[in-house]
């Protein structure tokens, strides 16, 4: 199923913009929504039957508290929230590093300082660009007013190179002490799986970097998506040399 939804996502990814829910009209994400459907009424009926088997009286209102659209809407943003970002902070990060040598080569000899390289790198090249909201209540904000009701864009990525809230923002510094940056959001809506993305960053960079002898860009021309909220590249094409890194 997450193949059929990766080749659905993919057609989504390439939208030339992703505020416009174009999504909701592509035949492979109607086709992944029955599918959903069809698992999530069978699995109900599992569950109930195991329930039953096991004399669990359970009121139907307890064992089904989410609607199916509800699980869907949330199946849905866990495997974009988890899979595609994830994947960009890698690709890309690592692009950076390549694009860096001093810094790849800071990381390489002191890996200790990964997980303040893992927040430097989603700071410098944000996955998720922007999010939006609706105003709640007229405000004031950057000296323009904002009146309830209206969309708002907030350009997350525009806020982490923010040269009034971080020194040099346009230059990676894989030390950054003073980095509370908004790559995973905020408040409310905070990413309900920044501690997993972390983690596999500091896990893909640490296994690149030992594992991988001189990589290099190809020289190809890189390939950026055409998405306005999820950046990251079609693909990142690198030679590299047999063996493991010397100390
Ligand atoms: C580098 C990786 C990731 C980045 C950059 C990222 C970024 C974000 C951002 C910016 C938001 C807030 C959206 C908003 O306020 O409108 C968000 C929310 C969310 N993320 Fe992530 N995310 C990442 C990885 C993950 C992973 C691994 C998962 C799940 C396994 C995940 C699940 C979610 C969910 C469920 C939400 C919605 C939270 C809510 O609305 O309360 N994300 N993410």
């Amino acid at each position: 199923m997450l193949l059929r939804f990766r080749l659905g996502y993919v057609d989504l990814a390439v939208e030339k913009t992703a505020i416009k829910p174009t999504i909701y009209e592509h035949p492979e994400f109607t086709t992944f929504i029955t599918g959903m459907n069809m698992h999530f009424a069978a699995w109900r009926d599992a569950s109930a039957a195991r329930l039953k088997a096991l004399k669990v009286d359970c009121h139907p209102k307890q064992v089904q508290r989410l609607s199916d659209a509800e699980v869907i809407a949330n199946v849905i943003i866990t495997l974009i929230g988890g899979h595609e970002t994830t994947m960009n902070l890698i690709a890309s990060g690592f692009l950076t590093l390549l694009r860096n040598p001093e810094s790849y080569e800071q990381l390489r000899s002191r890996p200790e300082i990964i997980a303040s390289a893992v927040e430097e790198l989603l700071r410098f090249e944000s996955p998720v660009q922007h999010t939006a909201r609706i105003a709640p209540a007229d405000m004031r904000l950057g000296g323009k007013l904002i009146k309830k009701g209206s969309r708002v864009v907030v350009v997350l990525a525009a806020a982490d190179r923010d040269p009034n809230r971080f020194p040099n923002p346009d230059c990676i510094d894989l030390t950054r002490t003073d980095n509370r940056h908004l790559a995973f959001g905020w408040a409310a809506h905070f990413c309900f799986g920044a501690p997993l993305a972390r983690m596999e960053g500091q896990v893909a960079f640490n296994a690149l970097l030992n594992r991988l002898g001189s990589p290099e860009l190809t020289g190809e021309p890189l390939q950026w998506r055409e998405n306005a909220g999820l950046r990251g590249l079609t693909a990142l094409r690198i030679t590299f040399k047999p063996g493991v890194p010397k100390n």
